[in-house]
């Protein structure tokens, strides 16, 4: 065979592979649902434009995907303690919630290539649980600090009796349906200090909370929102995100721009995934099975993760909700009891 024969024939091929590749490009593109109608108004908008050129404004057009999952039940939950930064493990129905969100992501095809969590035992037991499920237990896992709940301050390790019995019940509401008002500070020789705590010995203690609001502990998550998860999201990695109640509401709060007092009346179940789909400015994109005021979508069976998050409002004393929100903002609603 002559040189001009083989060149001819590596040009098919090459031809081949870059119609192969443009072809895919299509079905990919293709198959993202809201994605579909901005990028049929980028090729009308440039009449003229080549089909390489409209090929790139496509993949330009990025969307990404997290998901979320708050931890399942802890050993605290039925104690009724403010539970924050303490460290307890998952309870018997925890462990099983953990399960369950593992299976959820398993049956919806779900992969990851990293993934975030706190610093505390439940979240990171919830997140192994899931990863093994996927049989994804290898992939890199960043624990941070700034994912943990809300600490509590000086009522961390009380219950709903002790609380009210030392503060009064009327300064003990005013804490539950404040954004912005924290609890007491904790005492710096009490165990619930995280100063005393060798987990947080690399974190600077300016920085270290000795109280919070959902409104603090939201302001302490996003530096890593900000400097390292949007990076890691930017960079293609598919992550999933194993962490607690309120740093989830922090999150969400964020994303879907909810006021602050609709933020405190909602509640994240246990062990459903939440999955967000972002656009290229980190912004939602609203998913159909979507629960007001959320724009991302719970993983399963709608109307059991809407009993659930009745559930969870039943539990913490809140209304019935018919969707994230109780009816009426009387005096049950709760911001992170
Ligand atoms: C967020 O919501 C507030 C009203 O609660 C509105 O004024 C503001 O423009 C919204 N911001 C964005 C980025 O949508």
């Amino acid at each position: 065979m002559d040189w001009t024969k083989q060149a001819s024939i590596f040009r098919g091929m090459l031809w081949l592979a870059l119609l192969a590749s443009i072809s895919t490009t299509f079905a990919f593109v293709g198959h993202l649902g809201p994605q579909t109608a901005s990028i049929t108004a980028t090729a009308r908008s440039g009449s003229y434009r080549t089909a390489s050129n409209t090929l790139f404004m496509m993949a330009g057009d990025k969307k990404y995907k997290i998901v979320l999952v708050r931890h399942g039940e802890s050993t605290w939950n039925d104690e009724n303690r403010f539970t924050g930064w303490y460290d307890c493990p998952l309870s018997i129905k925890g462990l099983k919630e953990a399960e369950e969100a593992g299976k959820a992501l398993k049956e919806a095809n779900l992969r990851f290539d990293m993934a975030y969590t706190s610093v505390l035992r439940r979240a990171i037991h919830t997140l192994w649980m899931c990863l093994e499920e996927l049989d994804l237990m290898w992939i890199p896992v960043k624990k941070n600090w700034r994912l943990n709940e809300r600490h509590y301050g000086a009522l961390q390790g009380l219950n709903k009796k002790e609380t009210v019995d030392k503060h009064g019940i009327e300064q003990v509401n005013i804490w539950r349906r404040s954004y912005d008002i924290p609890p007491p500070p904790v005492d710096k020789s009490s165990e619930h200090y995280p100063g005393n705590d060798p987990k947080y010995a690399d974190v600077d203690k300016s920085v270290l909370p000795v109280t919070e609001s959902l409104k603090t502990t939201k302001a302490r998550f996003l530096p890593l929102w900000e400097n390292e998860i949007i990076p890691d999201i930017k960079a293609g990695k598919r992550i999933v995100i194993a962490a607690h109640g309120n740093t989830i509401r922090a999150l969400v709060q964020h994303l879907d721009n909810i006021s602050e007092d609709v933020i405190c009346g909602l509640n994240v179940p246990t062990g459903v995934p939440l999955i967000y789909e972002l656009d290229e400015n980190m912004k939602p994109i609203k998913h159909a099975d979507a629960i007001a005021p959320l724009q991302g979508h719970y993983l399963g069976d709608q109307e059991k993760i809407r009993a659930k998050i009745e559930g969870v409002a039943a539990q913490t004393g809140g209304k019935k909700l018919g969707n994230h929100l109780p009816k009426t903002f009387g005096s049950e609603y709760i911001c992170g009891w």
